[in-house]
């Protein structure tokens, strides 16, 4: 599959495979916008779950109010952001990078971003192939990334093989199963926990409230990733 072959980022950044997880707020951070272990453990599920490149949430370049958010509005902020770094390569041989957010409107928001299971699939794909078919015209190669609406290996999959791009980001069937890459690789389909498109993770977050995915929630309301924890032993 192309999807587990590597890629390389402008001849410097070497990816183990075309998965990317993109920037999904946790609410995870303190108000502060400090990390926590918390969100640290978060981080490690998507790195040794198998994706090859995870972009952090978005991380405020501002001083103003907004929730529990990740910082870099000040110098303080950098050595817990390089203990993210550092555990996640001494975890796994994903790679990370960070989004910054400076709060200004750039594209589609709302459900339009984050398509629920009443949109079609690929929905916002056809913005990077046209960006793509643009910059190879003009001799650039630089790898374009497309997200929404992905669900599975076999979806990323045809997108790649149709050029539309060279990375997928799948974002929230990455928070509802971390080890999908893996179990996929390892012929385990049928174990992963396939995320539904309800939106409840997004609510969470518009609510300022943690982050989870709504199939993790027990009886008596707290978390666990239950297909995580199954198979753990063999990871
Ligand atoms: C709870 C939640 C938080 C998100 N936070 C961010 C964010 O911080 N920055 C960003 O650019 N996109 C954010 N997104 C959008 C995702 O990166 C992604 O583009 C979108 O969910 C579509 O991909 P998917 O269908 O694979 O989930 C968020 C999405 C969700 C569901
Ligand atoms: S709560 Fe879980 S199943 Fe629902 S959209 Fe979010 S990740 Fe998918």
């Amino acid at each position: 599959m192309r999807l587990f072959e590597p890629c390389h980022i402008n001849g410097k950044l070497a990816l183990k495979n075309r998965i990317v997880m993109p920037a999904l707020v946790t609410r995870l951070a303190t108000e502060a916008g400090e990390i926590t272990e918390e969100l640290l453990e978060r981080y490690l599920l998507y790195a040794r779950g198998g994706t090859g490149l995870i972009i952090t949430e978005a991380i405020s370049v501002r001083k103003q109010k907004s929730g529990p958010l990740l910082r870099l509005s000040e110098d303080r902020f950098v050595p817990s952001l390089r203990e993210l770094t550092d555990r996640v390569h001494e975890g796994s041989d994903a790679r990370i990078a960070l989004q910054i957010i400076h709060f200004m409107k750039t594209g589609y928001s709302g459900h339009r971003a984050m398509p629920p299971f009443w949109m079609p699939e690929k929905v916002d794909v056809y913005l990077a192939a046209d960006i793509r078919k643009t910059l190879r015209h003009a001799g650039y190669q630089t790898p374009i990334v497309t997200s929404g609406r992905i669900p599975n290996a076999g979806v990323a999959e045809s997108l790649l093989e149709n050029r539309e791009a060279d990375l997928v980001a799948i974002a929230r069937p990455t928070l509802c199963d971390p080890y999908w890459p893996r179990k996929t690789v390892e012929g385990r389909e049928q174990e992963i926990l396939r995320c539904v498109y309800c939106n409840k993770c997004k609510e969470a977050d518009e609510a300022f409230q943690k982050v989870y995915c709504a199939q993790w929630k027990k009886k008596d309301g707290s978390f666990e990733i239950r297909s995580y924890r199954r198979h753990a032993s063999r990871i």
